[in-house]
């Protein structure tokens, strides 16, 4: 038995870091966002942008494709697939669309989707770990095409998981969309995040405070920032406006640290994290979730 909680947050022994395989080549047509090359992502917007018609109709369809890779990943996971084979499922699917898979060498980023597995709060890397009966993972998956980027994140069971993880999962998805039903014209954003609060506080998980949801488009990560927690941020929620919703709830304490590759997010007790993310559009009606799959009509 490990000594890292493991009697208080499942079975599993903590992750740790295994081999990165080589770069992913993405063909020369398609079309890369400006971080692509250097690796350097250009200064965002200060203030948030109302789309137009157009844009959004790009968005439906960038969001449309990182949804049904989203659903692929997902359903690819078995007991002993690495995350490194379901990175390269990703980013062949999206390639063969004529997208770029967004995280490739943002900020340096050195694959096509964020993995996160267990006590991984986001950002993990898809490395040579075979996922193990019991675990959770989830899958970032994010793609630009035609100009734009389409963004959403799911978490799923692998094998025999115990029943406080399945929770841990149907919560943060709750959770997510609580977030969604608050995000109305007129309204502020503060309602979104004291939604996805109530949610936690409901089944006793915590809302990761330290990374948000954010405006999204032909920028990547843009205003609005969107806190997942009770916060007094003042921000009308107006027509136009496309942002993500993506809590991550985790077991236990939120505290959290940083692996030495500069991304890995994880719990310092060991609990487990679970992550949803949709990026949705404001509309003069309430709002539409772009980040759906025409065949899986679940959101
Ligand atoms: N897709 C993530 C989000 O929801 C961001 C991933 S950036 C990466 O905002 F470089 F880590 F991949
Ligand atoms: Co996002």
């Amino acid at each position: 038995m490990n000594k890292f909680s493991a009697e208080t947050f499942g079975s599993h022994f903590p992750i740790s870091p295994h081999e990165i395989s080589t770069k992913l080549n993405v063909p020369a047509g398609i079309a890369k966002p400006p971080y692509a090359l250097t690796g350097e992502v250009p200064p965002a917007p200060h203030a948030v942008t109302l789309q137009k018609p157009e844009v959004v109709n790009r968005m439906r369809e960038a969001c449309g494709l990182a949804r049904e890779v989203l659903d692929l990943a997902c359903a690819s996971v078995e007991v002993g697939i690495t995350t490194d084979e379901i990175d390269k499922i990703v980013h062949s699917a999206l390639t063969s669309c004529g997208a770029y898979p967004s995280p490739l060498n943002y900020a340096g980023f050195p694959k096509s989707v964020c993995s996160s597995v267990n006590e991984v709060i986001c950002h993990g890397i898809p490395d040579s770990r075979p996922l193990l009966d019991g675990d959770i993972v989830s899958f970032d998956v994010s793609c630009y095409l035609d100009g734009v980027h389409g963004d959403n994140c799911g978490t799923v069971a692998v094998g025999n998981v115990d029943e406080a993880g399945h929770t841990l999962i149907k919560a943060t998805k709750e959770g997510m969309m609580a977030g969604i039903a608050a995000a109305q014209p007129g309204s502020c954003l503060t309602a979104v995040g004291a939604a996805i609060h109530e949610v936690a506080d409901k089944y006793n998980f915590s809302s990761v405070r330290k990374y948000c949801g954010h405006g999204v488009a032909d920028v990547f990560h843009a205003p609005p920032y969107v806190k997942h927690f009770r916060n007094s941020d003042e921000c009308m929620l107006l027509p136009g406006m496309i942002f993500t919703i993506e809590p991550m709830f985790v077991e236990g304490n939120q505290a959290s640290t940083t692996w030495s590759d500069n991304w890995t997010a994880v719990t310092v007790d060991g609990g487990r994290a679970a992550q949803f993310e949709h990026a949705i559009v404001i509309t003069e009606e309430g709002n539409e979730i772009l980040t759906l799959n025409p065949n899986n009509p679940i959101p």
